[in-house]
């Protein structure tokens, strides 16, 4: 969590704005508290931060005017300390010589904070990113130089982490300025420009100002001058030669496009990245390969976190129906403290994350490498850690996915499952491909505006269920967890079955429960629809058209004709929908829902 960024010039100049173009593009990484540190030529440290999002601080400290020749800004999503502005990153050493941010968790932070204050050094507040500060500042105080202060610093910090550190009068042989950064378990890349190298958690927050990047790896650090890097192992300071990448990918998709939020735009997009990913999966040379360690395991499983994770029950479940194979989709930390701890080497474990560094996740593949298995990666950024874990790797080939909120990765997991299940089918019709981007079109202009209905309708209440069954408890599940992150009300994704065995008491008068419903269990859900509407409740059915539900439910969306297969694809899209507008009605930014990160790199 946290998105940190670096930059050093050859001149003095403005670097305000380029900090907080950098820090918004960051912002879906945390957005607890924001801080920017410049440094002029005469070794002047200006600190602004202040909790709050970046463009309410900006509009209070003016970070947008900040001037120097190197920069750091931070936004951040509180772990360690609460959101304050002692805990505000960047952080100061004792004298203020040093000025350094963080991203990830240091574990052995209280230990480190109680060594530093016995040892008389000036501790502001109680976040670990100032230990990281504290532990470079003991052994530059020792005289060490700060890249070897730094390595230093690196032994005493324990977790997963990246930080970003300058010294105000630190300039190199040829009397410029640099800063310093180091990558122990969190993402970090370097971007080469015309007369200034800079640093990020990220490759978005860098192409803006340069396409020349540089990957630094776990267990490296960097130092950054104007015009060129040295990266050097942390283990025994060797330098390392590291080739500069041109990267050419394109950055509209960080931008919103007309749209007024990156999740609308996102939403929208999913007709296209869909016709995407299925032409990359019938081109890519990687397929066969995954299918073959599928095929052949003895025990298949899914996993992964929130929405991820819920596509994984999907995914399982189409590998059960379609294919034939024994498959459980299970969540990552409740895979590591049991599936991990039987598995063996004819088993495969498809760990499928959008990020590809959530911790969880990460932890789940440590956990299950030394039993032998098949190492299974589905992601989406490329090069992250869960891509070079991989024995084989799929992407989702989304592109960027800005808002919080998971919408246009999560229909690809699910096309992506639902394409391998297809290519080992045992029996029924293939999907029809082609026609799946276009369905999904017509399944967004179709339920557009039901689903702003049923967010009207919706609204009033503070908490609600949605119900699926078979292949749609996934898809009620996601459903369920999009509402109550961009909404804030209490909503319950679960098996509509389940319903009855204690949920049921909650029902009253209007009690509003969403179900979702693939055409074989039409007949199935009428008897869950009518355990709740005979009580009172409200039952709100999301499903093609079917003459028994439509006369059993209060309110439909009705989607496209899809069969059983793809309704469960299809049907998640006005779930999207109806908690966007339902976010809107409640003037909540479905961007940057509060308390929560895109990337999840703690445990
Ligand atoms: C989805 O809307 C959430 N932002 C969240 O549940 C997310 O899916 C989860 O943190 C897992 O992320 P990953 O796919 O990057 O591993």
């Amino acid at each position: 969590m946290c998105g940190i960024f670096g930059i050093v010039t050859a001149t003095e100049r403005r670097l305000g704005g380029i900090l907080l173009s950098a820090g918004r593009r960051l912002a879906y990484r945390g957005y607890d508290s924001v801080g920017a540190a410049t440094i002029d030529r005469p070794g002047r440290i200006d600190l602004r931060k202040d909790v709050g999002k970046i463009d309410a601080v900006n509009a209070r400290l003016h970070l947008d005017e900040m001037e120097g020749e190197r920069g750091i800004v931070q936004l951040r999503w509180a772990t360690f300390g609460s959101p304050s502005y002692e805990n505000a990153q960047p952080h100061l050493d004792s004298d203020g010589d040093l000025v350094g941010a963080h991203n990830g968790n240091i574990v052995n932070n209280v230990q480190l904070r109680e060594e530093f204050i016995r040892a008389g050094m000036t501790v502001r507040g109680t976040n670990d990113g100032e230990s990281c500060v504290h532990a470079v500042e003991r052994y530059v105080d020792q005289g060490l130089p700060m890249t070897e202060a730094i390595r230093r610093a690196a032994r005493d910090l324990q977790g997963d982490y990246a930080f970003v550190i300058a010294s105000k009068d630190e300039r190199d042989e040829a009397g410029r300025p640099v800063i310093h950064a180091i990558k122990m378990g969190s993402g970090l890349v370097v971007g080469l420009g015309d007369g200034f190298a800079c640093v990020s958690s990220d490759l978005p927050s860098v192409l803006p100002l340069t396409n020349r990047i540089v990957r630094i790896r776990d267990g490296e650090m960097v130092t950054l001058h104007p015009d060129r890097v040295e990266i050097r192992r942390v283990e025994d300071g060797a330098l390392i030669e590291r080739e500069v990448e041109t990267f050419t990918e394109g950055m509209d998709a960080a931008e919103k496009g007309g749209y007024p939020h990156f999740m609308e735009k996102e939403i929208h997009e999913q007709p296209k990245v869909a016709a995407d990913l299925i032409h990359l999966l019938t081109a890519s040379p990687h397929v066969a390969p995954f299918l073959d360690d599928l095929e052949s395991a003895r025990h298949v499983y899914f996993v992964g976190c929130g929405t991820s994770y819920h596509a994984c029950l999907i995914g399982a479940a189409y590998f059960n129906r379609i294919a034939g194979i024994p498959a459980v989709g299970i969540l990552a930390p409740q895979f590591t403290e049991t599936i991990a701890r039987t598995l063996g080497p004819d088993d495969a474990v498809v760990f499928v994350s959008q990020s590809g560094e959530t911790k969880d996740v990460l932890s789940a593949v440590n956990a299950a490498r030394p039993r032998g298995a098949r190492i299974l990666g589905v992601l989406n950024v490329l090069g992250s850690a869960l891509m070079h874990a991989s024995d084989h790797y799929l992407p989702l080939a989304c592109g960027y996915e800005i808002s919080v909120p998971a919408t246009k990765t999560f229909l690809n997991q699910v096309i992506l499952f639902l394409y391998l299940a297809d290519r080992l089918r045992r029996e029924g019709r293939p999907i029809d491909w082609p026609r799946v981007p276009v369905l999904i079109g017509e399944t967004l202009a179709a339920t557009d505006a039901a689903a702003k209905q049923v967010a009207e309708l919706l609204n009033p209440h503070s908490e609600m269920y949605y119900l699926g069954y078979g292949l749609t408890l996934g898809t009620a599940m996601e459903g369920a967890l999009k509402l109550k992150e961009i909404t804030y009300a209490h909503c319950e994704g679960m098996l509509s079955s389940e319903f009855k065995h204690g949920p049921l008491s909650a029902v009253h008068d209007g009690y509003p429960v969403v179900f979702v419903s693939a055409p074989d269990d039409a007949a199935m859900m009428v008897n869950h629809v009518n355990e709740v509407t005979c009580r009172g409740g409200r039952a709100i059915v999301v499903a093609a058209a079917d003459e028994l539900l439509g006369k059993n439910a209060s309110d439909y969306i009705t989607l496209p004709d899809a069969g059983h297969d793809l309704t469960a694809l299809i049907s998640v899209l006005p779930l999207q929908l109806v908690s966007y507008y339902m976010s809107l009605a409640r003037g909540i930014d479905p961007d940057f829902p509060r308390n929560l990160s895109k990337t999840l790199t703690v445990d």
